[in-house]
């Protein structure tokens, strides 16, 4: 086969954000495309990392929505003319990005390309996306990611070769050119891990004594890996992992793991016969929704009560080092950080900045507002593990969620909390939004807004305690009197117009008012966010398009 380089104008754009490169499918579906930003990534990482990518392994795979196939096959031809050595390609095109990071780890990978946008819609009309996984098993650190945007901006050809595409539908090792391929079973390696992290036998009596969980894979990558963890490994009855085979369009369902979502879900425990627990994970099944009879759990509770609960799970037994949370995520983990006596840091959005401290070892337990929530068995998010951690906790204390939630608030205090996004805003005007925001911070200390005094704001910065590297502009904090706090930042992650997300908090100490609805606790700093920001008459805009 012979290897052929072809010419190409660079596109714009092609600089990957909170979570890799996403865009619309139509976006990836130009000729060159792809090509344009793999072999920009190709060309980068020896820059960026020091090590060369001749004769490496590299893994593939993705969450199976449209365009998947097709993406693994071209880059496929471009990984064996740009000379690696061995492709581990996940079956049928298929990995979870939790999986993945577990597959890089065991197997010593140089790396991973994983494809998904996650819980982004998908079909012909929907989104794409494509992330690298460095060797640790983590997103791409932004020193690569800026790399590899440098060079979409001057590359200006590719190398690839003319061959048909390969089988992948069954596991075996192939070959393209001089580069093997191995199609690996992409459920294995992180079953055999999460095995590792939990006690399983205690799990399968917890299933044995009638235990009843719904897990809905919303036609997205989970439901191959939660039936072989749920219903052959635990014992859970056919029928607990509902929408489970991946689909390209998602089976017209929408997998991102909110209330408005995960409707059917939702509901489900909401009747009279309600199973015990439900949840449910999103496209590429790094994020988790946890839903007890008749409520559902917020992701920044839910980290909460994991990190309080660490020590029914056997992988914490030496306890935790530390622990990391989002900026905009509530402060409800720092609480439960504050009574074990360890640090809990502040990054900004997006997993990427856990890597170093996860690899320091100087946090075992982190997580997102987004309902993201992970550890240091890998490196990544992860859906599955999430629910495994709440069925270890019912198993300790047979305890219905919403007991556990009120147990948990009694002891350590209700943090209220709800993001506001404001989608498909003009970009320009969103900037116009928080350049402003940003240029009046230092004014508003000392003015009230709803009744609510502003104590200080600050525009939120970032350095790395491990490597020292700085992040500025990560969103723009204010902090009022009682302990509330409103968030503002644009979402990295969308790919129409610009999504303006406004995180709002107040902390209730008060077990009497535990119980009152979180959007009228929170409808005055609701106020005050679009007073202090001017949302409406930046934006045109006088409600949120979506409450998280
Ligand atoms: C969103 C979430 C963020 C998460 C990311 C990837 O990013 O807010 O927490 O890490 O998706 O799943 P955003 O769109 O806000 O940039
Ligand atoms: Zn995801």
């Amino acid at each position: 086969m012979t290897i052929r380089t072809v010419p190409l104008t660079p596109f714009e754009g092609q600089r990957p954000g909170t979570s890799g490169l996403r865009q619309k499918v139509a976006v990836f579906r130009q000729e060159g495309y792809i090509e344009a930003f793999v072999q920009s990534l190709f060309e980068a990482l020896p820059e960026a990392t020091g090590e060369g990518i001749a004769g490496k392994t590299l893994l593939i795979g993705g969450d199976g929505r449209f365009f998947n196939d097709e993406a693994i096959q071209t880059i496929l031809k471009l990984a064996a003319a740009n000379g690696l050595g061995r492709m581990l390609v996940g079956r049928g095109g298929i990995l979870s990005t939790p999986a993945a990071s577990a597959i890089i780890r065991a197997r010593g990978c140089l790396g991973g390309i994983i494809l998904s946008a996650s819980h982004n819609p998908g079909g012909p009309g929907g989104d794409f996306g494509i992330k690298y996984n460095t060797g640790n098993g983590g997103p791409a650190p932004e020193r690569v990611t800026e790399a590899v945007y440098r060079r979409t901006r001057s590359i200006a050809r590719y190398r690839t070769l003319d061959a048909p595409p390969l089988p992948l539908d069954r596991e075996g090792d192939t070959a393209l050119a001089g580069m093997a391929v191995s199609v690996i079973d992409p459920v294995a390696d992180y079953a055999a891990l999460l095995e590792r992290v939990f006690d399983f036998d205690r799990l399968r009596d917890l299933f044995r004594g009638g235990f009843r969980l719904r897990f809905d894979a919303m036609n997205a990558v989970t439901g191959p890996y939660a039936r072989d963890i749920f219903e052959r490994r635990l014992g859970a009855p056919a029928g607990t992992v509902v929408n489970g085979t991946p689909k390209p369009d998602f089976g017209g369902l929408h997998p991102d793991p909110n209330p408005a979502h995960a409707r059917a879900l939702v509901a489900a425990l909401a009747g009279s016969d309600a199973p015990d627990l439900g949840a449910a994970s999103d496209g590429d099944g790094d994020r988790n929704m946890i839903v007890g009879r008749g409520l559902v759990v917020s992701p920044s509770d839910s980290l909460a009560i994991l990190a309080a609960n660490a020590g029914l799970v056997p992988w914490f037994r030496r306890g935790l080092a530390g622990v990391a949370r989002s900026m905009p995520t509530s402060r409800a983990l720092d609480r439960v950080a504050a009574e074990l006596g360890i640090p809990c840091f502040e990054t900004p959005t997006g997993w990427k900045y856990f890597g170093n401290l996860l690899d320091a070892g100087r946090v075992a337990l982190c997580g997102e507002e987004s309902a993201g929530t992970g550890s240091d068995h890998l490196r990544e998010k992860d859906g599955l593990w999430a629910v495994l951690f709440w069925l270890s906790i019912m198993a300790a204390s047979r305890a219905a969620v919403a007991d556990i939630l009120g147990a948990h608030w009694r002891r350590y205090g209700r943090n209220f909390y709800a993001r506001h996004d404001y989608e498909g805003l003009d970009r320009e005007r969103a900037t116009v939004l928080v350049d402003r925001l940003r240029g009046g911070l230092s004014a508003l200390p000392g003015k009230s807004f709803e009744g609510l005094a502003v104590e200080s704001a600050d525009d939120f910065a970032y350095t790395d305690p491990v490597d020292g590297s700085v992040t500025a502009a990560q969103g723009c904090c204010i902090h009022l009197a009682g302990g509330s706090r409103i968030v503002y930042r644009l979402s990295g992650t969308g790919t129409e117009g610009a999504t303006l997300r406004v995180y709002l908090e107040h902390y209730e100490p008060d077990p009497a008012r535990h119980l009152l609805p979180a959007e009228s606790v929170l409808a005055p700093l609701a106020a005050a966010a679009g007073e202090i920001a001017e949302i409406a008459a930046l934006t045109g805009r006088s409600r949120p398009s979506v409450i998280a």
